[in-house]
């Protein structure tokens, strides 16, 4: 998020305070912000607050004559690269909707030709309300991208949806949308693997593993979004193909070997894919027939090539190799031990036994030479985006 300006406009609701931390971790991400506080926002947290935690002035309100001979109110709404608006309550979005500018936050809302990111927070009976409903149709309609509130126990003392996601998961979505506008990745290929190998027994059977596939297809997701070239080798899974994504669906690890090798040359190749470490040492040419007797049939299997091994002595080598490590116990040792025997530059680790595969959540840690960097738990599109723009960083 170096270098990106971000206009972050608070809302009246008591979730106003998470966007303190929110305010915290943009700076910390290198954002630039400039905050707006709404009339109702300031009956929650302070201009003072808000310029200590932004390093910049702070803008309530449309009248005051030296901030619009400083920064006039269409300056401030264009020169932001994203507009946040967070908390967005219900009033706020419902006057978004109507195009009504009647103080600041809406007038720079209407005045604005950058892209805009709401993220509501309110009680659940006026988040399921068909006005508000009906508003976030008319806004996202228009172009505007909004949020999904989570579920949980509210401020008022009723449970459902309406409340504002964590600051993390919304930093995580600033950085998606932004990497939506800045295309860093472009004139880079990535090359990526995602999903399980099948590795046949007989015509019928196949060694498999859990492996969904989404993670990987959220990262082969935010590099294209980020401009890149993408090559995505896919073992078997129910996933779409995302946008601007070249898909090569291949089946055992050895079709998935010389898969990669045939996309090189790459500028960072992504491993994601849980290859399977062996297949069946005989492939029978025939279904193995149970005759009975109660014996089983012998199975032996043999080491199936480590593509990511391969792949980081190759001459081909790309500049960047990213190898990921599902572990179940003493997640950080076994990924340091495995950046060293692979040879990769990053691991990205994640725990298989808090999160489970084929989940919706992650937890990535990025094992490198340097430390590690643990990413906050969120959406795998979340946690994609991150390191994507962890990827471009170290790129640049
Ligand atoms: O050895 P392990 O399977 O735990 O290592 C995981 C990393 O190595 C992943 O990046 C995975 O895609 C890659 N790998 C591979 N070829 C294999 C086994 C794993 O490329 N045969």
């Amino acid at each position: 998020m170096k270098d990106t300006r971000i206009l972050l406009i608070i809302g009246g609701g008591i979730a106003a305070y998470k966007s303190c931390e929110l305010v915290r971790l943009l700076r910390k991400e290198g954002a630039d912000v400039t905050c707006v506080l709404t009339e109702g926002g300031s009956h929650f947290v302070t201009a003072m607050t808000l310029a200590a935690l932004s390093e910049n002035p702070v803008h309530t309100t449309l009248w005051d004559l030296k901030n619009e001979v400083e920064m006039g109110h269409i300056q401030l709404s264009r020169q932001a690269d994203l507009v946040v608006v967070c908390p967005a309550t219900a009033d706020l979005m419902a006057r978004m909707a109507g195009g009504i500018a009647n103080d600041l936050a809406t007038t720079l809302l209407l005045a604005t030709d950058k892209p805009v990111l709401a993220v509501p927070a309110m009680n659940v009976r006026m988040w399921q309300h068909p006005a508000t409903q009906r508003n976030v149709a008319t806004l996202r309609a228009d172009g505007v991208a909004v949020m999904e509130p989570d579920e949980g126990a509210m401020a008022c003392g009723e449970f459902g949806p309406g409340r504002l996601p964590e600051p993390p998961a919304i930093c995580a979505e600033i950085a998606r949308q932004l990497g939506s506008t800045s295309k860093p990745l472009t004139g880079r290929h990535v090359l990526i693997t995602a999903g399980p190998t099948h590795e046949p027994i007989d015509p019928v059977r196949y060694i498999a593993n859990r492996s969904s596939g989404k993670q990987g297809y959220a990262i082969a997701a935010a590099a294209a979004k980020a401009g890149a070239k993408v090559t995505l080798v896919s073992g078997p899974v129910n996933q779409p193909t995302p946008p601007g994504v070249t898909r090569i669906d291949v089946e055992t690890a050895r079709q998935m070997a010389a898969a990669v090798d045939a996309a090189l040359p790459a500028d960072v190749a992504i491993m994601v894919a849980a290859v399977a470490d062996w297949r069946s040492a005989g492939e029978a040419a025939q279904k193995i027939k149970k005759d009975g007797s109660g014996q089983v049939p012998p199975l032996q299997l043999v080491e199936n090539p480590d593509i990511l091994a391969t792949l980081c002595k190759s001459e081909r080598r790309p500049p960047l190799v990213v190898g990921f490590a599902a572990e179940t116990n003493d997640v950080l040792e076994h990924a340091r031990a495995k950046l060293a025997r692979k040879g990769a530059d990053w691991i990205v680790a994640n725990d298989v036994a808090t999160h489970k595969m084929g989940g919706e959540i992650n937890v990535l840690h990025i094992v490198s030479a340097s430390g590690v960097e643990s990413l906050p738990e969120l959406p795998k599109d979340a946690a994609a985006a991150l390191l994507i723009e962890r990827i471009a960083d170290a790129l640049a």
